[in-house]
């Protein structure tokens, strides 16, 4: 499918979402979330895909927020529903079947820090900074910030971050677990790419019961989330997987997934 704002790519069993505004540092527009909701829908339908990295194109960002310019003259309705879409990206990014890495490449400011948010792991480039600076703006994070920041970073962290909407470097983003690591911006992709294909290279579905149940489970108490676990669990022996896997440990060779 073509699309105005984003560029897919596929290679073998990995997609590469590229936002692509960057003379607006790739800031998120209704179209844009459009095309990612698009994107996202066909991406988790696809089988030949094993991992997901969402990056934005440029060097200075990866995106800088929900458009500014865009939201300006919005009613109260048309917010509501542009929040609405917002948080139906994320959400899908978030229920994707396959794990999403953020590969961080600058800027992650209000809807670019949320959008990050809803992948599973990130990546960030020393040059990368976070932020929800709405408060600045007279608004809230409306893409799920209030919600999954606390949830990542622990509710004190989140609440200085969100109130003052001060602007943080990638060491410290790294420091209080907003991002899983940071590496220089020329290495980014190829860190990215090398998590992905190691992955790509387990046992697919047990991949995706892992992702299922790490992001269910954390919305249940930890009775009823352990108990969701055991049923996964024992779904994995009813696969092709369990049986590869555990034939190939014992023949002492590496398992043909
Ligand atoms: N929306 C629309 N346009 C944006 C934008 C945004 N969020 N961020 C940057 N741009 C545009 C600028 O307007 C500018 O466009 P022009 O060249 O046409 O003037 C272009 O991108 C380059 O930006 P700057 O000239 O400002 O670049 P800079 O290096 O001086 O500053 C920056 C970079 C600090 C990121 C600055 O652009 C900035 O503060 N951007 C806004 C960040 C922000 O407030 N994000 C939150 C938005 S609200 C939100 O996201 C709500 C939500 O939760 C859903």
């Amino acid at each position: 499918m073509d699309y105005t704002n984003i560029l897919v790519e596929k290679d073998k069993t990995l997609a590469i979402v590229t936002i692509n505004r960057p003379k607006a540092l790739n800031a998120l527009n209704k179209t844009t979330l459009e095309e990612l909701l698009a994107c996202f829908t066909e991406l988790s339908g696809d089988r030949t895909i094993k991992v997901v990295i969402i990056t934005g194109a440029g060097e200075k960002a990866f995106v800088a927020g929900a458009d500014i310019a865009f939201m300006q003259g919005l009613t109260p309705d048309e917010g509501k529903v542009f929040g609405r879409l917002g948080h139906t990206v994320a959400r899908t990014i978030e229920n994707l079947p396959q794990p999403v890495i953020a590969a961080i490449n600058g800027f992650a400011l209000g809807g670019g820090c949320e959008l990050a948010l809803s992948c599973d792991m990130r990546l960030a480039s020393n040059n990368a900074k976070f932020g929800q600076p709405e408060v600045n703006l007279g608004i809230i994070p409306g893409f799920g910030g209030t919600q999954r920041l606390p949830r990542l970073i622990g509710k004190g962290l989140a609440c200085e971050l969100i109130y003052s909407g001060k602007i943080i470097d990638a060491a410290e983003a790294s420091r209080i677990g907003l991002v899983n690591r940071v590496v220089p911006q020329e290495k980014l992709m190829a860190e990215c790419r090398e998590l992905a294909a190691l992955i790509g290279s387990r046992g697919p579905a047990a991949v995706q019961l892992c992702k299922e149940v790490v992001n269910n489970g954390m919305e249940m108490d930890l009775t009823r989330a352990c108990s969701y676990e055991a049923d996964l669990f024992a779904l994995c022996f009813a696969g092709s997987e369990q049986k590869e896997g555990m034939a190939a440990f014992l023949e002492k060779r590496p398992p043909q997934f």
